[in-house]
């Protein structure tokens, strides 16, 4: 007697290793096309999309009917043989020999497969995120995120979280979110970076990697209310080391998600080319030239402005690699940057603007560590006192040179999957008009 072969369970990612063999895949129905005694049921299951085919004679008559009824997103679990097919989506399709539906979906799933408007779409973001292209960029996400730890761990940062729920500013009053603490005032963090300057001096070279939090009040597609930010940070760092260090992450992260996230590229209709040739060293220009440029082109901008979406888009469109530019003025920038040496009406900063408009990916400068002088910008910033002391503190005690950087992640991977806006680059994205789902 011949025994029944058994089904392995696997992922539509890697039917391909199990060519002319039964496997079994655990899903949902993304789409479905009918020829009468054939089903074409269109199946996803988070890795891939796949072909699974159903005759009658394969699956039974009422198994036939079943799968025939089914609603677009049921969740369901196919077993079949899988056949190479270079017509198909994937590559390889499934021969279905038997079919368990685990839930029926209900049939007015919103997401139908055709257009919709984006407030609908940002409604309905727990099922959008379903879609093939949706999926593409979360994943591509993921390896950002994945790489850029990946990096920074092997050159010797170690990762050390810093508090969401903090007493201070550290990019300015104007965008805190604010909550009562137990009968004091606390905001959402901005940023690490404080934090990452004490935690440097405990263990040299420090990231932390984390949500953070602006309340902004413009209506861009370049600014989200809740974004994460990687920030590295590093005792002894000099300003031309972290430049350094910038491109060299950012040129890492862009050739791991070349060689892994190729087939979410094409979903995300990316052309890998455009991202072939990020690699160190990236073009530098200094701010006072920036403004040079702008003014023989017809910019309207006044020295000491920081620069907005139009002016960064014009400077990073003259190069396909970013663009770092430095040198901002000290009244345009934050509290706690170093001043240039010679001209202390610039600071040693840079911002590191994406090509193709995307606009600033990175933000980062050498840090001020003299005592005095800390203490100087946190008057002159009225910044209260109390909540800096600690800080302050980091000035007193082996206080020596230091750098670092903060990079948006959704601005990065907007960046990479060529997104019109954002929001598409975080899985909920927070927004001045959106809280919701
Ligand atoms: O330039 P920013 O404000 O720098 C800092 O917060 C520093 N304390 C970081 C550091 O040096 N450790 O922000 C850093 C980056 C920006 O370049 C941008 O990519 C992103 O964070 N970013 C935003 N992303 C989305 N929405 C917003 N509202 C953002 N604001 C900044
Ligand atoms: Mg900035």
């Amino acid at each position: 007697m011949t025994e029944r072969p058994t089904a392995t369970t696997t992922t539509i990612s890697a039917v391909k290793n199990f060519e002319g063999k039964l496997v079994r895949i655990r899903g949902w129905l993304y789409n479905k096309r009918s020829s009468g005694k054939i089903l074409f049921l269109i199946v996803r299951d988070g890795t891939g999309i796949i072909q699974c085919v159903a005759s009658k004679g394969d699956v039974g008559e009422e198994m036939f009917k079943n799968l025939d009824g089914l609603t677009q997103e049921s969740s369901l679990i196919v077993e079949g043989t899988v056949h190479k097919d270079n017509r198909a989506p994937g590559g390889y399709e499934l021969q279905v020999t038997s079919c368990e539906i685990v839930s029926q979906a209900w049939p007015d799933y919103p997401i139908a497969l055709k257009e919709h408007g984006p407030e609908f779409l940002l409604d309905h973001r727990h099922l959008w995120i379903r879609t093939p292209k949706q999926r593409a960029i979360l994943t591509v996400r993921a390896e950002v995120m994945r790489s850029a730890r990946e990096f920074l761990d092997s050159e010797g940062f170690v990762e050390v979280s810093a508090p969401v729920l903090t007493p201070s500013a550290c990019e300015g009053t104007s965008t805190l979110f604010a909550t009562e603490y137990f009968g004091e005032m606390a905001y959402l963090s901005q940023s690490g970076q404080l934090y990452n300057e004490a935690t440097i001096m405990a263990l040299g070279k420090v990231y932390c990697f984390g949500p953070t939090f602006r309340a902004e009040k413009s209506k861009t597609r370049r600014h989200l209310t809740e974004f994460w930010m990687l920030e590295p940070e590093a005792a002894f760092m000099t300003f031309e080391e972290l430049l350094d260090l910038e491109e060299r992450m950012v040129s890492f992260i862009v050739h791991r998600v070349l060689d892994r996230c190729s087939k979410e590229l094409a979903d995300v209709g990316r052309n890998p080319k455009d991202l072939e040739d990020i690699a160190p060293p990236f073009p530098r220009m200094t701010y006072d030239d920036a403004v040079k440029l702008l003014h023989e082109n017809g910019f309207e901008f006044e020295w000491g402005d920081d620069f907005g979406a139009p002016h960064e888009t014009f400077l990073a469109s003259q190069h396909h690699r970013p663009l770092f530019v430095t040198h901002y003025p000290t009244k345009a920038k934050a509290f706690y940057m170093e001043p240039h040496p010679e001209r202390p009406e610039v600071v040693l900063a840079a911002d590191l603007l994406a090509p193709e408009g995307y606009g600033e990916i990175i933000g980062g400068s050498q840090r001020i560590h003299d005592y005095d002088l800390l203490l100087q910008r946190i008057r002159e910033h009225n910044l209260p006192m109390e909540a800096y002391d600690w800080y302050l503190d980091l000035r007193k005690f082996g206080t020596v040179p230091h750098s670092g950087f903060g990079l948006g992640i959704e601005r990065f991977v907007a960046w990479i999957c060529h997104l019109d806006h954002l929001r598409e680059a975080s899985p909920f994205p927070r927004m001045i008009n959106r809280i919701r789902p």
